[in-house]
Parts: C-alpha cells; structure tokens; sequence
C-alpha cells in the first residue's frame, strides 16, 4: 500500500490504459482523507477532465446539493474519487479493461481512508463495487456490507438531471443514508 503523496504522484502520470492518451488531466479525487464516508463515480466528463476535480459540471453541482441536503460537504466530511481517473472518449462507459487497469488506485485510496461507508453514484460503481448484477433501478438505497464496510448505491446525478422521475426516491435513499450515518458514524456530523 502507498502513502497519499506516492499514490497521488503514481496516479498523475500513470499510462496503464489507453485513457491516457486522450485526458488532459488526471482526476484524483476530492475531500477529507479521513472521511468516514466515501462517494465514487463512474469516471471524469469533459468539465472534470479539463478541472481535474471530481463532479464540477451540471452532474456535480447536483450532487453538491444533494449532499447539502443531509449535512456533507466535500470540503468537511466526505470524499470522491471515480472507478477510473482518467475521462473515457465521449463519455462512454470505460472498459472493463480500463477499470481493471485503475482500480488498485481507487482500492489503495479506500484502504487509506478506511471508510465506514461507500455510496456508489450509478450502475457502473455499483456493479464493479458492490455485485457484478446489481440493478440501479431495483436496487438503488439497499444496503449491502462488505469486509466490514457498508455498502449503497444511488442514482447517477447525470441519471437524475436527464429523469427528474427519480429524485423523490434519491431523497428517500439520502434520507435512508443519513440514519445509517447517524447509527455508525462517530466524526461526520
Ligand atoms: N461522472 C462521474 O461518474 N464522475 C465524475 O467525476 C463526473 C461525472
Ligand atoms: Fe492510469 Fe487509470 Fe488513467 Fe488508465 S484511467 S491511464 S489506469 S489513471
């Protein structure tokens, strides 16, 4: 396991995949390295890419609100990172290969932080997280654990800018993300 600088500088200049050749900027992550709750995406878009920070376009300014909402902030107590760091092509979903190419990054920045809790935003960090069947749309705001850690997953926020249909239930699962907090969490609130 690295440390933060040596992961963060590995990360910056890695040419594991083929996402290299096209990114402007490696994107990290963003937070408190010793938040108790972690969100992960699926990977940059074009406003991330050009940022080289997590969740900065419409898709961004949503989940900023969304976690207002239940008292988080990525400024206070929790931290963001992606399946993968670097931005796929047109905003496809990156590769299995891909994934595989860059998940130790995301894997080393979980065992730094040691999260109680890891939420995933969409299907992809949901499927490759949680269980390769998972479905978003069944199975968004249940819980799952493993190795300890406790597991949900929400609608992506560019799912729910394009189907305003599913933010009562993302505020059902905010809601329902709030309590288990509440019910392990000893630093968040
Ligand atoms: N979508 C993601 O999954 N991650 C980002 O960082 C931005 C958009
Ligand atoms: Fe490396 Fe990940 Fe970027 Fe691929 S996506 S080049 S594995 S940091």
């Amino acid at each position: 396991m690295l440390d933060w600088g040596p992961l963060e500088q590995a990360c910056m200049s890695c040419q594991k995949c083929a996402l290299a050749d096209t990114r402007h900027n490696v994107v990290f992550g963003a937070g408190v390295p010793n938040a108790e709750v972690m969100f992960i995406g699926e990977g940059p878009g074009e406003n991330e890419d050009l940022q080289g920070e997590p969740f900065v376009g419409r898709g961004g300014k949503l989940l900023d609100d969304m976690l207002e909402l239940i008292d988080l902030d990525r400024k206070r107590n929790v931290y963001i990172a992606n399946i993968v760091k670097c931005r796929p092509p047109q905003n496809r979903d990156p590769l299995n290969s891909e994934q595989d190419a860059c998940i130790g990054y995301l894997r080393n920045q979980v065992a730094l932080i040691r999260p109680k809790i890891i939420v995933c935003l969409g299907r992809v960090a949901a499927i490759r997280l949680i269980k390769e069947d998972f479905k978003i749309s069944k199975e968004h705001g249940q819980w799952f654990e493993k190795a300890g850690i406790h597991m949900t997953a929400l609608f992506h926020p560019a799912a729910i800018l394009r189907d305003p249909r599913r933010r009562p239930e993302t505020f059902e699962d905010l809601k329902g993300l709030q309590a288990k907090i509440q019910a392990i969490c000893e630093r968040t609130y």
